[in-house]
């Protein structure tokens, strides 16, 4: 099958502005646009900048704008695309080089709210035990991989980069509906600030986002509620 692929490129070292390169490849429908990328690099330029580690939907590195929309190289086919191909750098974070972008403002947002198990008591002889109902209430947002697809297409964050956007919220949500858990006033009082979580309008981009299907507005709509029963 013939592509283009054309790619959004920028060398802070070479280039005042971003550009768009243009690839005419001859690929198998079947393979992902990791592959495409890995064989631009490998045969054709090796200069071209991304990230990609597991290959296999894990990791959450290699989140991209593809035809316009957030998702993971590594799972989205050719042949679900078409023969021509635009993949950018996500938005709303600093272009590092090519398709890489820095990630540090993102993850402040993460270690914001807490995102660890909190219990100060002294631990049982065995496992902390949990209903299969209370351990229901928060699986789907143990599914996050840290990839920022969410974060990245929220519109309220492209002009807000201090709003702590969905995927902090997601994570939050896993520690503030587990049982065992003691730190959900602290994580609510976080989400509590200027520019948490009632900085969203309800956009939806986050849920069509998520690689993982985490019914992201839902969580978020979850966590308001629970903000409003705690009267913070
Ligand atoms: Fe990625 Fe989904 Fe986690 Fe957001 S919630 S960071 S889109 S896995
Ligand atoms: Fe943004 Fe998702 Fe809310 S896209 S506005 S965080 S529903
Ligand atoms: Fe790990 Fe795509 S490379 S999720």
């Amino acid at each position: 099958m013939q592509i283009s692929m054309k790619i959004r490129r920028y060398d802070p070292e070479k280039d005042a502005r971003p550009h768009w390169q243009e690839f005419n490849l001859d690929v198998a429908p079947t393979e992902r646009v990791l592959d495409v990328l890995n064989q631009i690099k490998w045969e054709l330029d090796g200069s071209l900048t991304y990230r990609r580690s597991c290959a296999h939907g894990i990791c959450g590195s290699d989140a991209m704008m593809i035809n316009g929309m957030n998702r993971l190289a590594c799972k989205i086919l050719v042949k679900d695309l078409g023969d021509k191909i635009t993949v950018e750098p996500l938005r709303g974070l600093p272009v590092l080089k090519d398709l890489i972008v820095d990630m540090e403002p993102f993850f402040d947002s993460y270690r914001a709210i807490l995102p660890y198990f909190i219990n100060d008591d002294p631990p049982p002889p065995r496992e902390r035990l949990q209903s299969v109902e209370d351990r229901a209430r928060f699986d789907d947002t143990t599914k996050c991989i840290l990839c920022a697809a969410c974060t990245t297409s929220c519109p309220v964050f492209w002009t807000n980069g201090r709003y702590i956007g969905p995927a902090a919220i997601v994570n939050a949500h896993r520690f503030i509906f587990d049982s065992r858990d003691e730190g959900s006033a602290e994580r609510l009082r976080v989400l509590n600030d200027a520019n948490g979580l009632w900085r969203c309008r309800t956009a939806y981009n986050c849920t069509e986002a998520c690689p993982r299907g985490i019914p992201i507005t839902k969580v978020i709509e979850e966590t308001k509620r629970e903000l409003i029963w705690q009267r913070m």
